[in-house]
């Protein structure tokens, strides 16, 4: 089969090193927007060179962003090409337009490098949602912000050095925004939630907590009540839709998302009949990533290739039935918290069992009073 590529970055040259010695696939045009001299003899600046090639089979998205991404993808779909992307903004935002278009035209559109990079996370939920049916997926959906909080568990170090250091070994981007206050988890989420439970959720309605205001002082405290704090994505099946949501959350030193060290990933599915299967490795890195998509390749080569679910249907947000105590750090006082805290501890409180999502309603109001508040959810 031969394979366009639509960028040569990290991933594009990683999917361009993993097919160069097979003979199945070939890539045999990459669209570039500066000269790439290692795919100078296919290169090329001009999409058209790629859509109207009936040569072309499979069209790999690994630009990033959404435009003009959703208009190639569009209309390399329109044209009869399979599409595989890692692009989790792109699926993540025009989910219920790509996967209709992808149903229309009979083509594969296969994203598994968006969700967890490197881990066959995406393909695996597929395949067990066939047989059961899933009541809830989540877990570490994020490298950069599981290196924060690991080195903070390893060794008294402040939010800022540490992210600074993730920083300059690459693992954060300058603007860290995305992975240390959870967009980059909700993407994924959504993705993953909409394909455990054949939904449509509306990604910016998804409420979260991120890391950034978590502080050495807070580490010490979890320590020595015996927890350890992980930035957790959290998606269940509901009464009247999905419960999903996205906060730091303490758990026991036996909890499997504990040990997970350094930028790796630990994600979840609870099967009804299956029970827990989760899958761990790299979320992120060349390799790894472009292994993901050449493996789609390979699935639409062996003629499997379609969306992971056949349904999509828009749910609702529903949390009521989700409650559990929280710690919270502030240093303004509060009637509403005053009235839920159960428990002092060195550096904050502890509530009763709250409704995640009026907690994490009202933290995200409270920030505007106290921009240094910090709340995780206790497991
Ligand atoms: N890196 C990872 O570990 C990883 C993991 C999971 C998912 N992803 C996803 O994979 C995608 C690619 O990430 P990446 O890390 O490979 O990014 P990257 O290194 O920045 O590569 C993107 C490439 O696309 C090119 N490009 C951007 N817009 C273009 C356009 N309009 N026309 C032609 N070429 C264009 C860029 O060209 P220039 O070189 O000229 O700027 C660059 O070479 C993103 O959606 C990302 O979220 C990445």
């Amino acid at each position: 089969m031969n394979i366009a590529l639509l960028g040569f970055g990290v991933v594009g040259s990683g999917v361009y090193e993993w097919c160069r010695d097979r003979a199945d696939l070939h890539v045999t045009r990459v669209l570039v927007r500066s000269a790439k001299p290692a795919v100078a003899d296919i290169s090329t600046m001009d999409f058209t060179d790629i859509v109207s090639d009936p040569t072309i089979d499979i069209v790999a998205e690994v630009m990033g962003g959404l435009h003009p991404a959703y208009e190639y993808v569009s209309a390399a779909m329109k044209a009869g090409k399979h599409v595989v992307t890692a692009n989790k903004a792109l699926i993540a935002a025009y989910y219920t337009e790509l996967t209709s278009l992808a149903r229309e035209q009979g083509v594969a559109l296969l994203c598994t490098a968006a969700v967890g990079g490197g881990i066959p996370w995406l393909v695996n939920l597929a395949r067990v949602r066939k047989l059961d049916a899933i009541e809830r997926i989540g877990g570490i959906m994020n490298g950069t912000s599981n290196f924060i909080m690991d080195a903070m568990h390893a060794a008294p170090v402040s939010f800022d050095a540490i992210l600074k250091e993730a920083q300059d070994l690459g693992y954060a981007e300058a603007d860290p925004s995305a992975d240390i206050d959870g967009d980059d988890i909700r993407r994924k989420l959504v993705i993953s939630a909409n394909i455990a439970f054949d939904a449509v959720l509306d990604e910016e309605s998804i409420p979260m907590f991120g890391i950034r205001t978590v502080t050495d002082s807070d580490i010490a405290t979890f320590k020595a009540k015996g927890f350890t704090c992980k930035l957790l994505a959290t998606a269940a099946a509901a009464e009247n839709g999905v419960c999903a949501y996205i906060e730091p959350t303490l758990l026991s030193a036996d909890a499997l998302e504990s040990a997970v060290p350094r930028n790796f990933n630990l994600i979840t599915y609870e099967g009804v009949n299956m029970g827990r299967q989760s899958y761990y490795g790299q979320g992120a890195g060349q390799m790894p990533t472009a292994a993901n998509v050449v493996q789609d390749c390979l699935t639409i080569l062996r003629g499997e290739g379609c969306f992971y679910t056949d349904k999509a249907t828009p749910m609702a947000l529903d949390g009521k039935d989700e409650s559990h105590p929280y710690y919270v750090r502030t240093a303004a006082s509060d009637k509403w918290l005053e009235a839920h805290t159960a428990e002092t501890w060195a550096t904050g409180v502890v509530t009763g069992a709250v409704n995640t999502y009026e907690m994490l309603a009202w933290a995200k109001a409270k920030l505007a009073d106290d921009p240094t508040l910090f709340i995780a959810g206790i497991a």
